[in-house]
């Protein structure tokens, strides 16, 4: 599959998906409490998908995958599948959204708290977070993946805490999951150079202990094998003429 350059109408498309995306995301912190189940938020978010944005939830059937969103607790990697579990003061929840609406993907991730977290869980979200924006930092043309992956690594080792190499960012568009494969670790001045109207997500799976994963048994549920906890954050983004333009931002952040 070859790497798309989006024109400026796709890139206008992939502007309106990535707001509703982030919208989402917006809507749903809210109904991150105590005794929520995850099957609750995967219901509020397609309601409000389907029903508001007159979009697309990108992951319901999906290669198979059951549900709207993706809800990943404690040390569950990505992937999670909503259920009957309910949350309980102290969860970490990354909450992933990719939505389609005229034919584009939005996709974007947040971690959430029930209640109060642990400072474990807290410094461990909060690196995810600035490690993403790191990398989301390196895309510019004329940059290369590995820059990205690179920035992204570096931060994330200094601080003792992991990176997850089996899932990666990735190119998106008109197709969920397009190339390139944007790794999180990586080396600089290497990889694939960034070109303008490329549009790909940023997104580190970091984790508190050993970066090593397993897939559960329902062939979806991606988790820590030593059970350590485990951040992501994501974003989409476009390349610029003079850099980058990120298109999940939350309302508190837009412009
Ligand atoms: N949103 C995820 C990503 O960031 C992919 C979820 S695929 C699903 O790429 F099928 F699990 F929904
Ligand atoms: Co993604
Ligand atoms: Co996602």
């Amino acid at each position: 599959m070859a790497v798309t350059i989006k024109t400026p109408e796709q890139q206008a498309k992939m502007r309106v998906a990535g707001r509703l995306a982030a919208d989402v995301l917006d809507m749903i912190g809210d109904y991150v409490i105590p005794g929520v189940t995850t099957g609750e938020l995967d219901r509020l978010c397609h309601e409000y998908i389907t029903g508001i944005q007159g979009a697309i939830p990108a992951p319901l059937n999906y290669r198979g995958f059951p549900k709207s969103i993706c809800t990943s607790v404690n040390h569950v990697v990505c992937h999670g599948i909503p259920g009957d579990k309910k949350l309980k003061n102290g969860d970490a929840i990354n909450i992933d959204v990719t939505v389609i609406k005229d034919g584009f993907h939005g996709d974007t991730s947040r971690m959430f708290f029930v209640g109060k977290p642990s400072i474990q869980a807290q410094r461990l979200s909060e690196i995810a977070f600035e490690s993403m924006w790191l990398g989301i930092q390196e895309l510019a043309p004329g940059k290369r993946l590995g820059d990205v992956g690179a920035a992204v690594q570096e931060n994330v080792e200094k601080h003792n805490f992991s990176v997850v190499r089996e899932y990666c960012g990735h190119g998106i568009g008109e197709i969920f999951h397009e190339d390139p494969q944007v790794l999180h670790y990586g080396k600089r001045d290497t990889g694939l150079e960034l070109r303008e109207g490329m549009t790909l997500t940023v997104e580190p799976m970091i984790n508190a202990g050993k970066a090593n994963v397993k897939l559960l048994p329902d062939g979806w549920t991606v988790v820590t094998k030593d059970h350590s906890l485990s951040a992501q954050w994501e974003h989409t983004c476009l390349i610029t003429s003079s850099g980058v333009e990120v298109l999940t931002l939350g309302a508190d952040s837009r412009r």
